[in-house]
């Protein structure tokens, strides 16, 4: 072989230009597994879930007002698996989306979509407001001024036949027009090409 001592299959120049690449590549793999791994994992870790009741439906308001509730949504984990929920009826003329069994009820979340600080309902400014960077989102929980990328997460809820109960399901993301998304992070976007690069955070029931 042309570079090569007699009785070597590989150059000495080869041998160290492979040699070379092949630390390269472990190098590189040291940096892109962990943080590919970290983006990834969310898609295959598995949140449980569980109706929760949460009072009968006269509880909830039928004009532009909420009421708070207080959900577990992470079993075991005492006062910090839990989350407020703002909830009232579905209203004509304001909420358009989703006319299903799963939204009769409106369930909003209280978790602001900049970085998840807590929004708080102004009923005299009719407005979700943000403390943290003033984020501003309306009744329906569409961002209408600050840093928010997306409306406040939603909740699935239905009532129950038999009890009466208005019950609380999990956890769904949406984007500007409300569609429904399987749950992603605050400051994840679900518009456009947003809704590729964000891996959802757990698989939560199959959409209604
Ligand atoms: S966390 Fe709400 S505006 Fe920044």
């Amino acid at each position: 072989m042309p570079g090569a001592f007699e009785g070597e299959t590989v150059s000495r120049r080869r041998f160290m230009t492979l040699t070379a690449h092949g630390a390269g590549g472990v190098a590189a793999a040291a940096f892109t597994l962990p943080a590919l791994g970290f983006a990834l994992a969310p898609i295959f870790k598995h949140q449980a879930w569980s109706w929760q009741a949460v009072g009968p439906v006269s509880d909830f308001p039928d004009h532009q007002d909420f009421v708070t509730r207080i959900l577990n949504v992470q079993k075991d984990a005492g006062e910090s698996g839990t989350t407020l929920v703002y909830m009232r009826k579905r209203l004509s003329g304001v909420d358009t989306e989703h006319e299903d069994q799963y939204n009769q009820i409106i369930a909003i979340s209280s978790r602001c979509m900049h970085v998840g600080c807590p929004v708080r309902w102004t009923s005299a400014a009719e407005r979700f407001i943000c403390p943290c960077h003033g984020g501003v989102y309306n009744i329906r929980g569409i961002v209408t001024g600050g840093p928010p990328v997306r409306p406040l997460d939603r909740f699935y809820t239905r009532i129950n036949s038999t009890s009466g109960l208005v019950e609380v399901g999990p956890r769904y993301s949406v984007n500007s027009e409300l569609q429904r998304f399987s749950p992603r992070l605050p400051g994840e976007p679900l518009d456009g090409i947003g809704q590729f690069l964000y891996p959802s955070q757990f698989a939560g029931p199959k959409k209604p």
